[in-house]
């Protein structure tokens, strides 16, 4: 480990000494002593103590401006008032019947108005929602094969598990990726059922439609691949997927999880102009409670009406989340709001390229909407391949310099990026910046001395 990343490291360590401790009970019981393999990481997490608004305090009473928001859930921020003021009304008045109450067809009809969707089903997470969207489409097609994209992400269930991260030694051909699983457990089938190309290469799509004629069901996609920092569709892709899969009778499913409410008033599709046959959404519509949906045309959604496809669940549209989704979408998520946060996440990313440019770190700063990225490569990244090489260690010292200065820059990873919430201000942006100058120097001094021999294998 290079001098300035153990100095920080050693500074996080004697700033969070209750985080430590907390961590060790909780390894104990917990593996890697967290709920979600996403939040462990060395030497130890940051344990919380409260959030509100753009804050974060941890158990050792230090104060961060929060950019990582629940890996990107929280657009509204923390305890945004309207949807504490719905859910505390939920709590007061049932929160949960297994029985229908009214709220699912308003907050449908929120759904409908913004996404190209005609009927909605609603579920608690991201890894429902594309579970049930690769279902539905393997009925309306008859067909059994998925087509994705090595490196996006959707969540945990088997077919999602499928060349999430996988090393470069079992890649294969770049035009025709090998299915890799993500860890023990995920069966032969389901591999030998999900075929995988590579994003912004249409010629990888093409191959694939022709190797299996007529037995691809669906292609899905994070229309921007945001398990990768922040990796952009390029001209023509998004278009080129929708002809290709006109073209073969497959579906185009959009997952829409992270963009869905963070990119813009109408998601992905609204903002790349490219209609998708099904969108998931999860994340940020909830307002930091657990609310996922999906949604198609009335065509395909019938299949569920019909009772040829199923779907349920106990906690489906259980009050408060739904309380809390509709606050966020005619509350949080309102052209006046977008306006808000367009305004910060500009006025963070012209910081940060400012900064970078001063310093002389090769490293370029994207954004979309309200999320955005140092992306620590000396030009931008197309796909999963090309951001595998970074060196982590240069990373890891941009993270915690940063949280050694009061700001949670982006969640723990170099695969996440910032989210801005609607209660971020100026005030809060300026800090970010005057944090990353103060760190930038050394990130490009630590840079310059590894050299490209430590730029390696980012999977995690
Ligand atoms: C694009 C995308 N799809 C699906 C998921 C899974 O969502 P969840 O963690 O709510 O199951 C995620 C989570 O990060 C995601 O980023």
């Amino acid at each position: 480990m290079h001098d300035i990343l153990q100095k920080e490291i050693a500074l996080y360590e004697k700033r969070t000494p209750k985080s430590a401790e907390a961590h060790k009970r909780a390894e104990k019981r917990i593996p890697l002593g967290v709920a979600s393999n996403y939040r462990g990481y060395d030497p130890y997490p940051i344990f919380v103590a409260e959030g509100h608004g753009s804050r974060l305090r941890d158990v050792d009473g230090n104060e961060y401006i929060d950019h990582n928001l629940c890996f990107g859930a929280l657009m509204a921020g923390h305890g945004h008032p309207a949807v504490v003021k719905a859910v505390k009304w939920a709590l007061d008045n049932g929160t949960t019947f297994g029985m229908p109450h009214g709220m699912e067809a308003d907050l449908a009809d929120e759904i409908c108005a913004r996404y190209p969707v005609e009927m909605v089903r609603f579920g608690s997470s991201g890894t429902e929602a594309t579970m049930h969207c690769c279902r539905i489409a393997r009925a309306a097609t008859k067909r059994d094969k998925l087509l994705r994209f090595e490196g996006c992400y959707h969540g945990l269930h088997d077919s999602a598990l499928v060349s999430v991260k996988p090393k470069a030694e079992d890649f294969g051909d770049i035009h025709a990726p090998n299915s890799v699983p993500g860890g023990m457990g995920v069966i032969k089938a389901v591999l030998d059922n999900v075929t995988v190309a590579t994003f912004n290469d249409l010629k990888s799509v093409e191959h694939r439609f022709q190797q299996h004629p007529g037995q691809i069901a669906a292609v899905i996609l994070e229309p921007i691949m945001m398990n990768v920092g922040i990796c952009m569709p390029q001209a023509g892709f998004l278009e080129g997927l929708r002809e290709i899969c006109t073209k073969n009778g497959a579906l185009l499913i959009f997952d829409e999880v992270k963009t869905g409410a963070k990119l813009g008033w109408g998601g992905a599709s609204e903002y790349f102009g490219v209609k998708p046959d099904m969108i998931a959404l999860a994340k940020s519509i909830g307002g930091g409670m657990p609310l996922a949906a999906f949604g198609a045309s009335r065509e395909v959604m019938d299949l569920i009406v019909q009772h040829k496809v199923f779907h349920g669940g106990t906690y489906n549209t259980n009050r408060v989340a739904m309380a809390a989704g509709l606050a966020t979408f005619r509350e949080v998520l309102t052209r006046e709001n977008y306006a808000h946060v367009e305004k910060l996440g500009k006025k963070l990313e012209d910081g940060y390229r400012t900064i970078v440019k001063k310093s002389g770190l090769q490293a370029y700063v994207i954004r979309a909407g309200v999320n955005g990225a140092l992306m620590l490569y000396p030009a931008e990244i197309k796909n999963y391949r090309d951001w595998m090489k970074i060196d982590v260690d240069l990373w890891r010292q941009f993270w915690f310099g940063m949280v050694n200065r009061g700001v949670l820059a982006m969640p723990y990873w170099w695969d996440e990026q910032w989210t801005i919430s609607v209660q971020h201000t100026e005030a809060d942006i300026e800090r970010h910046l005057a944090a990353f100058e103060e760190v930038a120097p050394g990130l490009a001094k630590a840079q310059e001395e590894r050299g490209a021999k430590f730029v390696g294998a980012a999977g995690h």
